[in-house]
């Protein structure tokens, strides 16, 4: 990516013991925005592609908590995938980013943290739309 600090993998502490694993996570200790919502996707049919849109301004965090997806990550100039596989790795996301998640495995949850509320104008879902929104900044 042409600009590092658009995209990011987190590592979140796990704090496990003969119990199991438990990872907790704070805005700005762990996750660097203000959590303002948070949704989750699962029970993803086969060869579904999901995203495919930019945010004009929205961060967020992407956790696969369980299975595994990938995300690839265009910034208008490159594109990259990474794979999401496991509950302590998370993947921020800036704003100007397009963004597709696919090959999710069976019973894979992806959850995501938001910097907004929902709000259908933050979205840029045309791709031509998005290398234009890229080339006005
Ligand atoms: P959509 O944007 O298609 O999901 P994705 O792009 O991540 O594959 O969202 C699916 C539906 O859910 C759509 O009707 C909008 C709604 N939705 C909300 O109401 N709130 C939300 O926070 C999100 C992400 C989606």
């Amino acid at each position: 990516m042409t600009d590092y600090k658009k995209v990011k993998l987190l590592k979140f502490k796990i704090h496990g013991d003969s119990r199991g694993g438990l990872i907790a996570l704070e805005e700005y200790n762990d996750i660097p925005f203000n959590i303002k919502r948070v949704y989750y996707i699962f029970d993803t049919k086969d060869n579904v592609i999901r995203g495919k849109h930019a945010h004009k301004s929205l961060e967020q965090v992407l956790i696969c908590v369980h299975g595994r997806c990938k995300v690839l990550l265009d910034d208008g100039i490159e594109r990259k995938t990474v794979t999401l596989d496991r509950p302590d790795k998370g993947l921020y996301i800036s704003n100007a980013i397009w963004r597709e998640m696919f090959d999710f495995t069976d019973g894979a949850v992806l959850l995501v943290l938001a910097s907004k509320l929902y709000d259908e104008s933050d979205y840029i879902r045309q791709y031509d739309e998005f290398l234009k929104f890229i080339q006005k900044r």
